[in-house]
This record gives C-alpha cells, structure tokens and sequence, in this order.
C-alpha cells in the first residue's frame, strides 16, 4: 500500500528546508512515499495521505508563503491528517519547553484540526539575507540551533501516527 505524504515548507535562508527535509528523509525510511516542496510551488494537495506544514518564524508570524498554502488548501488539509512547525528560536528553549503558538499558526489550527505542531530551534548566519538578520547576526545573537535528531524524532511518531491511522485502520 502507498501512502503519500506532502511535505511542503516555507523558508527565507535555507534552514527551514533543512529541517523539512530532515522530516522527507525519516518518513522514506519509514515506508512511506515523500513529496518535498517549497509551500509556493504546490498547486494541489487532493494526491496526498497527509500533509507536513513547515514555517520560519519572523517577527512572531509564519512566513507568507507558509500562511497563503495553508489558506488555499484549508479544505484539503482539514480532510486529512496534518501536522505543523515552526523553526525560529535562537537559543536552546526549543529543546528545553513548548514554546508558545503564534497567533497566526493557533488560527490555522482551528480552522483544519491538525494532529500536531512542533517548534524547532533555528538557525541565523552572517550570509542571512536582510538588514535585521545582519544586525541579530552582528550583535552575538545568530547561531544555529536546529536539532536534527530531535527534528527526525518527531517525524517517526508522525510515521507510527499515520501507520494507525492509515494502514491499521485500511486493513480492518
Ligand atoms: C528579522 C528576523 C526576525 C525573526 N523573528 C523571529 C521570531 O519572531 N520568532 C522566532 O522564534 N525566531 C525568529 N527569527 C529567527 C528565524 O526564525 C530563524 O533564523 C529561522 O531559522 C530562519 O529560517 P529560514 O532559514 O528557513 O528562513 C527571526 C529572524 C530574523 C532574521
């Protein structure tokens, strides 16, 4: 049985891809059949099992992209299972406590009733793109935070997630 998943991803400097392909990577080795695209470039999610959301934050809001994808597909995504994260916080707190929703991730929560969201530590260098990234970069406080081990972690209970979900309950 095939059981395709979207992952789709909105990224400004690279490291939220990275991470979304972290999340592709561990459900292929789970069994399962991966699409990895940036959220602008996916015109239709109806082929798609399920789908993985994925966002840099900036300025306490999900990226464009991130925010019209799940506008345009909002009755795609609240007809199958989907998961959400946010990749921003530059320091440790990630892997230390929840950290807050922003409001904008709470309202697209309620209106497709997702199974989960992570939040991911991020990642700044001094070749970010933009004036404020420099100066963060420039005042000591960029770095690379991203954990991939606990990144590929959260994509397994994702896969035993959808295994219950999909295959047991196809097999019934
Ligand atoms: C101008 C600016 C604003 C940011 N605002 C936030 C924020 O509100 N919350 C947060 O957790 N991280 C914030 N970050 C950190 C980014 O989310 C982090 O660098 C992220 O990994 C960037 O992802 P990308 O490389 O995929 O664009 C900000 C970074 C910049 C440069």
């Amino acid at each position: 049985m095939t059981i395709k998943v979207l992952i789709a991803y909105a990224s400004k400097n690279g490291s939220t891809e990275e991470l979304a392909r972290t999340v592709a990577r561990t459900l292929d080795k789970e069994g399962f059949v991966t699409d990895l695209r940036p959220a602008a470039d996916v015109l239709d999610t109806e082929m798609y099992d399920a789908v993985v959301l994925g966002s840099a934050l900036y300025t306490g809001r999900w990226l464009k992209d991130a925010r019209r994808f799940a506008a345009r597909h909002r009755t795609a995504l609240a007809a199958r299972p989907v998961w959400l994260f946010s990749s921003g916080p530059l320091d440790a707190t990630a892997n230390e406590r929840d950290i807050p929703l922003v409001a904008g991730v709470r309202r697209i929560q309620a209106r497709i009733d997702d199974r989960g969201h992570a939040t991911f530590g991020g990642c700044l260098t001094a070749d970010a793109e933009g004036r404020m990234a420099r100066m963060i970069v420039d005042s000591g406080k960029g770095g690379d935070f991203r954990d991939f081990a606990a990144t590929a972690a959260w994509a397994r209970e994702i896969a035993a997630d959808l295994y219950r979900l999909l295959v047991v309950a196809r097999e019934d």
